[in-house]
């Protein structure tokens, strides 16, 4: 296991369509190894979530969870889930915007919508196709993760750079809000 070094706005690689993994490439101990130390390098960093793009493998795999995070102490727990090549798809119209942060934009916060209500299909770590329907804080995390594979980040998604704040300037101003990083 390694901690990974964490691609910085600006990299292109995190502006590009990561590649799709074939099942049998899933099943690699390559792959293992770097989905395992994503996990590794997601805990280490105190974030909910890491997409590969984000640790400088332009491939579509996302991993997350949200455990007694004390950093989002009223954040719902959502157990560790490793995503491979996701399709999202909106279940509903409904939006909510709320803050997020990024690992790879580091010390901002901006407030993001975000589906409520998605349909998300992928394979898992043994090249198992699964589908589940994901809601609210935990279908926010996913639509983050995996736009980070089609070389995408938040601040992409905000509706107005108006809430974009430091995070010095938002735990100040905007205590109470939940916020995760990813
Ligand atoms: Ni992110």
């Amino acid at each position: 296991m390694a901690i990974l070094k964490v691609a910085r706005l600006g990299h292109p690689i995190l502006r590009q369509v990561a590649a799709t993994v074939a099942p049998s490439e899933v099943r690699r101990p390559e792959t293992q190894r770097l989905i395992d130390d994503m996990i590794e390098t997601m805990i280490e960093y105190d974030g909910a979530g890491l997409a590969a793009p984000q640790v400088h493998v332009s491939k579509q795999i996302a991993v997350y969870a949200v455990e007694s995070n004390p950093r989002y102490p009223e954040a719902p727990s959502i157990p560790l889930t490793v995503l491979i090549n996701p399709r999202i798809t909106p279940l509903g119209e409904e939006q909510e915007e709320d803050w997020e942060g990024c690992l790879s934009v580091p010390d901002l916060r901006g407030k993001v919508p975000r589906f409520v209500r998605i349909r998300v299909e992928a394979i898992d770590r043994h090249g198992k196709a699964f589908e589940f329907t994901a809601t609210g804080f935990h279908a926010r995390v996913i639509q983050h993760e995996t736009d980070h594979l089609f070389g995408k980040v938040y601040l992409d998604r905000m509706r107005s750079l108006e809430s974009l704040s430091f995070l010095r300037e938002f735990l100040r101003y905007q205590a109470g809000s939940s916020v995760i990083e990813e």
